[in-house]
């Protein structure tokens, strides 16, 4: 255990010098995700402005009957970075005897206790939970084998967090992991509307906020950065000509802070740039989708066209 921790204290802090290192200034957004971090995005689900969950939550329960019957009995649903589970019952409660679920988390513990309460609901179905990154092209995903078809899962819009090359890599590999008849259903944000966009990411509560410099109080606790919360503020930015929402930590002055032996200087004005939040338009994901040996087979879309839900199957193997 605490070899573990050490290797994984040395690679944050690796990841921080690197990305503070350079210009701009940036750290990956993996590093929100530690437990208060986890907690605090499922705080963000709540807040009224940040519609996304509650958007592809309404569209799952509306499509899940009509994909239960696309997909068949007793299917193998593997779920890439699972949270909270709530989108996953929605999909288990609709299908005709599930057969096996295998969620993926980094988290280990929040991932074995997520899953286990999971088995206790539903008897019937095998759980093996795989603790890593669904980003680690070396991850072994083990899918329990059966009759029914193996369903990749990847809700939320998480992909946008990805850049072209990550989202090429990830969907190869999630085609490898379910095999020539696997499906693999996609959450995308598909909103371009700033007017919506920014709050949805600066609610007024500030909840957001705090799981932006939640990553700046995670480098003081556990690498024993010297730096003041205060002296950067949360910054959600519409970039246009990107399609993305960006997260920024802006230094609100001339300041120099350091981290484990290592400085580094902010002019006032000058931000890290912690996240990107891709907003796609189908056009992209049928052409990313295509790219990595996927087709779009089907594709669902919410009410305000916010958000799309889309069932992709092998290149060649629709039927
Ligand atoms: C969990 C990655 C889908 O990008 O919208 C929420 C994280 N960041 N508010 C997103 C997030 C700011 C969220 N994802």
């Amino acid at each position: 255990m605490q070899d573990t921790q050490t290797i994984f204290a040395s690679r944050f802090l690796e990841d921080v010098v690197d990305g503070l290192s350079a210009r701009p200034k940036t750290l990956p957004c993996k590093y929100f995700y530690d437990e208060l971090g986890s907690d605090l995005f499922e705080q963000i689900t709540k807040t009224p402005e940040y519609y996304p969950t509650r958007t592809e939550t309404r569209l799952l329960e509306s499509l899940a009957g009509d994909l239960a019957a696309l997909v068949g009995p007793r299917a193998r649903l593997v779920e890439y970075g699972a949270g909270a589970l709530l989108k996953t019952r929605i999909l288990l409660d609709a299908f005709e005897a599930p057969a096996a679920y295998v969620p993926m988390d980094v988290s280990a513990a929040f991932l074995q206790q997520s899953a286990s309460d999971l088995s206790v609901e539903y008897p019937a179905l095998e759980v093996t939970p795989v603790v890593g990154s669904f980003l680690d092209p070396d991850l072994a995903i083990d899918i329990p084998g059966g009759p029914g078809r193996a369903l990749g899962f990847f809700p939320g819009s998480t992909i946008g967090n990805l850049d072209d090359a990550e989202i090429n890599l990830f969907l190869q590999k999630a085609g490898e992991d379910l095999g020539p008849d696997g499906w693999f259903l996609l959450g995308v944000d598909v909103n371009q509307d700033p007017s919506s966009l920014i709050p949805a990411y600066n609610d007024k509560a500030g909840v957001t906020a705090a799981f932006n410099k939640n990553i700046l109080k995670r480098i003081r606790h556990e690498l024993g950065g010297s730096l003041n919360l205060d002296a950067f503020r949360h910054e959600a930015r519409w970039n246009a000509a990107q399609s993305r929402m960006e997260m920024h930590l802006v230094s609100l002055s001339d300041q120099t802070i350091s981290v484990a032996g290592h400085r580094f200087s902010f002019r006032e004005g000058e931000s890290i740039h912690t996240e990107n939040s891709r907003k796609f338009s189908l056009k992209q994901i049928r052409a990313l989708a295509r790219d990595a040996g996927w087709d779009v087979h089907h594709l669902w879309q919410s009410p305000d066209d916010r958000f799309a839900v889309t069932l992709l199957a092998r290149d060649g193997q629709m039927r």
